[in-house]
């Protein structure tokens, strides 16, 4: 049977659109995060490694409070009788998001802040660093594109004084 000359420009044709949208979307996932105008590096990519040992990390040390689907409180918002507020969410629904890494890492590590008569307890005597980022890992894991890049704008971007 011969193959018609159809078939080969077909195959011409999507050569032709594969060389031309396949390095198009290597590069749209590789830009720049850029929010009010302010540019930050491209969102880095989460490293299953840590993600997988943050699940096990999270489960065992957070999930009690937090819970293991990291919805939290349902009453994370109302302060309770001591002026303390119960355990906020960790995904998208929560404003872990809102923090940079550095802060992040500084809450779990030293605790809430006792202003507030916080109850999130430090874990700096049982977790190391490395371990606390992993859990970070794995709650990045669970957020949107959207939180994500919020997070990460607000860790990457250069000071402002
Ligand atoms: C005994 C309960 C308890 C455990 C266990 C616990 N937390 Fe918390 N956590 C809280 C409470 C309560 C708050 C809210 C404190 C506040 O608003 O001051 C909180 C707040 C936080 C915040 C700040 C969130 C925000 O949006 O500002 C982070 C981050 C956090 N916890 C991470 C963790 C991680 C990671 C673990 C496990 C290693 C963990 N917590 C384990 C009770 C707990």
């Amino acid at each position: 049977m011969r193959v018609s000359w159809r078939f080969w420009f077909f195959i011409l044709v999507l050569i032709g659109a594969a060389a031309i949208l396949i390095p198009q979307i290597a590069l749209q996932s590789n830009q720049p995060v850029v929010i009010n105008q302010t540019a930050v590096p491209p969102l880095p990519r989460l490293d299953p490694e840590k993600v997988d040992e943050g699940k096990v990390l999270y489960a065992q040390y957070c999930a009690e409070c937090h819970g293991a689907d990291l919805k939290g409180s349902p009453t994370w918002k109302q302060s309770l009788a001591d002026g303390s507020f119960p355990p906020p969410p960790h995904d998208s629904s929560g404003h872990t998001w809102h923090h940079p890494d550095e802060l992040l890492l500084d809450i779990v590590k030293n605790g809430g802040d006792p202003v507030y008569n916080s109850k999130m307890p430090a874990f700096g005597d049982k977790l190391s660093d490395e371990e606390i980022i992993s859990i970070l890992e794995f709650i990045k894991s669970k957020w949107g594109t959207e939180e994500r890049e919020f997070q990460w704008w607000i860790t990457a971007r250069p000071d402002w004084e």
